[in-house]
């Protein structure tokens, strides 16, 4: 049998996971094991996801929690270097861009650990993003590297990086959203929030670039409340931004007002839920990008770059400022944003394809 560790940390990773893993215990020779680093800890923000993909307990927990960058990237790798040694993994999969995706796989490659990264290539080409240096260095240094789209194959190449290295696999998370359709759908999560589906925008906002200055924090509360009085909003709030709006006091710009509904983060059903009954999102988040693209909503992106390039060519993104999140508001409720088809690959079938490259990887040796 072959060891298959998957790695997971934070929110963005258990869906990304989720298919892979379901994928991998049908193949005969496989036995893959989900090692969850502790980044993510919350019910909310980690548990939840577990429920909802139907995905054992983690095999291996390295609970890390929080800290700097440093601790947190440092404490995963200490930690995963002594199960690596024990456990001997014949591959370790990473996914995404977060501090646990670098560090696993540094820890994994220093010891002649075969290294794998899923959602490969992406660039923002702004390197004030912490994921940005996460994913330049993790695509330096991993064996095989997994994309989602044509620009993923191409920063890649230009980085000097050799063809036989990558492979196009396509988008995970759209396996993950066609997974768990038929459940999403049978919910009525905006009815449990007294709104009705199709007359409500839904926010999600966690970067620091948003959030951790103060001021531009403080100027992003003021236009949210200006979009409500013309769009009923809903804020599931990620705890990296509730703890900035509490510690402002900005969270009192946007309480106590009819028109926005604050919650805690939400499970993955019940958030792609309010999702497929928005009639906008306001994000910055990377995953909900891409879940838009495929679903054709409208997505406002509060971002200066995407590292996600085709959900604003081929799909229904548009990045925006607090200066400008306003007017396009009016235009995609004007109906601007039309549904195009989702980007080559997105198709529900990654997952598969992943699947087939892990067999040849670990047959080759
Ligand atoms: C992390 C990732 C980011 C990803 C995001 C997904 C990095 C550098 N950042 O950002 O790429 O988009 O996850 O959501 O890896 N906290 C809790 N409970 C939790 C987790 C976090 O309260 O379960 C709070 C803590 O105060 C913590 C803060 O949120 O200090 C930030 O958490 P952290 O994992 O460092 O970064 P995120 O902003 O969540
Ligand atoms: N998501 C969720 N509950 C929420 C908000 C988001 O399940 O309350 C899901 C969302 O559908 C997407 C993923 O979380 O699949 C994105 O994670 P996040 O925005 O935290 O990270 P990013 O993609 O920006 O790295």
């Amino acid at each position: 049998m072959k060891k298959i560790h998957l790695i997971a940390a934070a929110r963005p990773n258990f869906m990304k996971i989720a298919p892979l893993y379901h994928e991998l215990v049908k193949r005969p020779g496989l036995t893959p094991e989900i090692v969850h680093t502790g980044q993510h800890y919350d019910l909310n923000m980690s548990d939840v996801f577990f429920r909802d993909f139907n995905l054992p307990a983690p095999h291996i927990h390295l609970g890390v929690g929080s800290g700097s960058h440093a601790e947190q990237t440092g404490n995963v790798m200490i930690a995963y270097e002594k199960i690596l040694i024990r456990e001997k993994p014949d591959l370790v999969v990473v996914v995404g861009d977060v501090n646990s995706t670098v560090a696993a796989t540094l820890a994994a490659v220093k010891l002649g650990i075969r290294t794998a990264h899923l959602e490969a290539g992406l660039r923002s080409f702004d390197r004030t993003m912490p994921e940005e240096i996460n994913r330049i260095v993790t695509d330096s240094i991993a064996d095989h590297l997994w994309t989602p789209s044509p620009d993923g194959d191409q920063n890649l190449l230009n980085e000097g990086v050799s063809k036989d290295r990558i492979t196009r696999v396509g988008n995970i998370m759209i396996d993950s959203l066609e997974m768990l359709r038929s459940t999403i759908e049978s919910m009525d999560v905006p009815k449990k929030l007294n709104r009705k589906k199709g007359t409500y925008g839904l926010i999600t906002l966690h970067r620091p670039s948003n959030v951790d200055n103060p001021e531009i924090l403080e100027r992003l509360c003021r236009v949210l409340k200006e979009v409500s009085g013309k769009l009923p909003l809903i804020f599931p709030v990620h705890p990296r931004t509730s703890d900035r709006l509490l510690k402002t006091g900005h969270m009192a710009i946007l309480e106590n007002n009819n028109a926005i509904t604050l919650t805690t983060p939400l499970g993955y059903t019940e958030f792609m839920n309010l999702v497929m009954g928005s009639r906008l999102l306001i994000t910055d988040s990377g995953g909900v990008q891409e879940e838009t693209t495929y679903l054709g909503i409208p997505c406002l992106t509060l971002r200066a770059n995407t590292e996600r390039p085709v959900t604003v060519a081929e799909g229904t993104n548009r990045l925006c400022t607090p200066d400008t999140l306003s007017e396009m508001v009016d235009l995609a409720l004007s109906g601007n944003f039309s549904k195009q088809n989702p980007p080559d690959l997105w198709d529900g079938r990654t997952a598969a394809r992943v699947a087939d490259c892990i067999i040849k990887v670990v047959s080759s040796e």
